[in-house]
């Protein structure tokens, strides 16, 4: 007999069987799990909630993963570079609003030119706001030189999601090529750590042919590799994309969302000091998604900043939130939220993983 919820939760650590079990919980059951998580986050990670203002600064991308709108081969994508002007302008938005971070996302590139406009990007955001904005970096897979150049130039986090954890599995979801590499992914997680960045990864949920064995093999990946971050949420269909045709096989999408909110639930019962972001793919299929998510456990807000323009191009699913938003809706809109979910704001602060200072003060000891 499967062992009660009640009795899993009382425990430290949770086997791989532990966890099919919490994924699987029916409705009753979950409201175990999020209550736990929800003293789990008070107690380790507190109620604030830091703001990472998003800057999509590019679709355009060299790689072809077959659930995301903005591949290669989408043809039907209209490509756009935000310039630095208003990167600028966006960036400076977050300093006079006191947003503490923002984050630089784009598609995935690794020419000189594209490196070089980083750095400067970064560099001149950095001056701009004496130091004071934290970055984050999600540029995808770069060379040691590369993410080390970035690192210097000012930026000390990096989020690169694994996707899929299980190797047997990634080829599903991505080409088989060089590009899209499952060993090199991994290898770029170690460099980031390497290089001295607080890294982030993170899966999608509810993918067509995705147990809930394999998500909790996810969940044991992101503990096994001591992440310091994590975005995870729902998978959502795209339909110039290849993985449309299996759009008939999907779980429904308040499944989907529903077993989102247990992973994030779950990973925070086990993780309890990392951050965990409420993604904007949550609120694609709950209008409160984001906020449900706050309160089972995530941490972590990302409102939009990319100017409203270029947004409705950055879709890597459907049913995008805030498209047609500009960057004070978005804030006033998740200031709302986010006091609804009983949460306070970081204002001003980084927010940094507390997980990472604690990791970097026990390897301190150790020498
Ligand atoms: N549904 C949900 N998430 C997606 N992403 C890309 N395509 C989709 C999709 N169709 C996620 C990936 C990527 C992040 C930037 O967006 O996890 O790492
Ligand atoms: Fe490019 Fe990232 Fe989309 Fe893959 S998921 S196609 S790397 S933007
Ligand atoms: Fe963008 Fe609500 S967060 S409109």
């Amino acid at each position: 007999m499967e062992k009660p919820i009640e009795k899993i939760l009382a425990q430290k650590e949770f086997s791989k069987a532990d966890l099919i079990t919490l994924l699987n919980a029916n409705e009753q059951e979950r409201q175990l799990i999020f209550a736990k998580a929800e003293q789990v986050k008070k107690e380790y990670v507190g109620n604030k909630v830091y703001y990472r203002g998003l800057i999509e600064f590019s679709n355009l991308c060299g790689k072809n993963c077959f659930y995301c709108g903005i591949r290669a081969g989408n043809k039907n994508a209209h490509r756009y570079e935000v310039d630095e002007e208003e990167i600028l302008q966006a960036a400076k938005y977050a300093y006079d609003n006191n947003f503490g971070s923002l984050v630089i996302q784009a598609g995935e590139r690794s020419d000189k030119s594209f490196v070089r406009r980083i750095s400067e990007i970064v560099r001149k955001i950095k001056k701009m706001s004496n130091g004071e904005l934290g970055i984050t970096l999600s540029l995808g897979e770069q060379s040691e030189d590369t993410f080390r150049q970035w690192f210097n130039d000012g930026a000390h986090r990096y989020l690169l999601r694994i996707e899929v954890s299980n190797p047997e599995l990634y080829p599903t979801y991505h080409p088989a090529d060089d590009r899209h590499d499952y060993f090199k992914r991994i290898e770029s997680l170690h460099l980031l750590r390497k290089v001295g960045y607080q890294v982030g990864s993170g899966v999608m949920v509810g993918l067509p042919f995705q147990t809930t064995s394999d998500l909790a093999d996810d969940l044991i990946f992101l503990r096994d590799f001591d992440i310091d971050m994590v975005g995870m949420g729902p998978y959502l269909e795209h339909e110039d994309t290849p993985m449309y045709k299996y759009k008939d096989q999907l779980l429904p999408r308040m499944e989907r969302f529903y077993l989102s909110l247990k992973m994030v639930a779950v990973l925070r019962i086990m993780m309890k000091d990392i951050n965990i972001a409420a993604t904007t793919a949550m609120q694609a299929i709950d209008p409160m998604g984001r906020e449900k998510a706050l309160k089972v456990g995530a941490n972590i807000i990302m409102p939009n900043l990319t100017p409203t323009k270029y947004r409705e191009d950055y879709l890597l699913y459907e049913d995008k939130p805030c498209t047609d938003e500009d960057a004070e809706e978005c804030k006033r809109c998740l200031e709302a939220r986010i006091y609804m979910a009983g949460d306070k704001i970081g204002y001003g602060e980084w927010g940094d993983s507390k997980h990472f200072k604690r990791r970097k003060e026990q390897n301190k000891e150790k020498q």
